[in-house]
């Protein structure tokens, strides 16, 4: 239900951004002992894309940012906000200010914001608080990664799932009481973090004197995937349960569903679970694989392209993934 104290936040642009090129199920069966009859009917997944090594995260964050900022209809000049989602940044101080001067979007404060799948959701909830509080008035949500650059390639379990992609929602505050984000739910539990990881390894060296000091080393994904699909099918529907109960909003209501792109089967369990009409879920991870926090914007982005979902229509997203973390994002879309 819209506030009736404080300024509603309206989606009003989405854009995302796909490198070349594509590698198939059938590429990846000359590199590890895998099938596209392995993995079509458990994932639901045809082919990725890979980012070619010259391009960064920030390339591809950009590139979706422009896409949602022309069909927003603002300037990168006129953000107050931009924060970058992503677990693969090019540098571990921080890529959103990175992000801010590709765009020149200069009076922008630009930070990171790390929760995995879960990044875009988290991201554009807290980007609305800014709105909503009033501090500033429009806002940038960038979900990036580049997960083929950390996935180990000779792990069939893990590097046939992942993609590489970008995807950027524009944010504006409106009037007071006005339809927007109608309704948002968070979740973190802690207990699960070493379901999936992507960590950085400490190990302590000798290197000032007498004195051992600790150094970084990266681990590829490790995911116990069983259980990360146990805990989707159970969370995510829950999740979306609650954040429709506090938007007042009934399930078949609304017109799309822009659920985490990790596994056709999670999509149709949660389908099935919330008693949704088949055309009402976004599905694009055919094409793209599970690309991480960029998978909604990426549904959007696609959905919208195709005239599927429009000004006036009620969306909800839904997140989840390694932290673990979930959540649920009820919206208007449109000013
Ligand atoms: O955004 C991140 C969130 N992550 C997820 O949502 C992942 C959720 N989990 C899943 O989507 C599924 O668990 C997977 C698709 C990852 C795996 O499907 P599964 O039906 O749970 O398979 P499994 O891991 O239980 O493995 C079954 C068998 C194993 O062989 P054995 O032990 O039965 O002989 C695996 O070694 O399939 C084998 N296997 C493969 N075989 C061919 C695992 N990966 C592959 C592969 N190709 N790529």
């Amino acid at each position: 239900m819209p506030n009736n104290r404080l300024p509603s936040v309206h989606l009003v642009g989405v854009g995302a951004a796909l490198p070349d090129p594509c590698l198939s199920n059938d590429d990846l069966s000359r590199m590890v002992a895998t099938s596209d009859e392995w993995i079509w009917p458990r994932t639901g997944i045809r082919q990725r894309r890979i980012l070619p090594p010259e391009l960064s995260v920030v390339d591809l964050a950009a590139q979706a940012a422009r896409a949602a900022l022309d069909q927003a209809g603002i300037l990168p000049q006129e953000l107050d906000l931009l924060l970058l989602a992503t677990s693969t940044a090019v540098d571990r101080f921080g890529s959103a200010p990175r992000v801010q001067a590709a765009l020149g979007a200069s009076r922008a404060v630009a930070f990171d914001l790390t929760a995995a799948c879960t990044g875009f959701v988290f991201a554009v909830a807290t980007a609305a608080q800014f709105l909503q509080t009033g501090l500033y008035r429009r806002a940038l949500v960038v979900a990036a990664d580049v997960l083929s650059r950390a996935v180990d390639w000779t792990d069939r379990a893990t590097c046939v799932l992942f993609g590489d992609g970008a995807g950027a929602v524009v944010l504006e505050a409106g009037e007071v009481g006005a339809d927007g984000i109608l309704s948002i739910e968070l979740r973190s539990d802690g207990k699960g973090s070493e379901l999936l990881s992507l960590a950085m390894a400490t190990e302590a060296k000798p290197l000032v004197g007498s004195l051992r000091v600790g150094q970084y080393r990266c681990c590829p994904i490790v995911m116990n995937g069983r259980e990360v699909y146990k805990f989707a099918v159970q969370a995510v529907p829950e999740v979306i349960e609650k954040a429709l109960l506090q938007a007042g909003i009934p399930a078949e209501a609304v017109q799309g569903y822009f659920i985490h792109q990790a596994n056709q089967r999670i999509l149709d369990a949660v389908a099935k679970r919330l008693q949704l009409q088949t055309q009402q879920v976004a599905s694009v991870l055919e094409r793209y694989g599970n690309t991480s926090g960029a998978s909604i914007p990426i549904a959007l982005a696609e959905w919208i392209g195709q005239g599927r979902f429009g000004p006036g229509d009620l969306g909800v997203m839904a997140g989840f993934g390694a932290g673990l973390t979930w959540g649920a994002i009820v919206f208007r879309w449109g000013r």
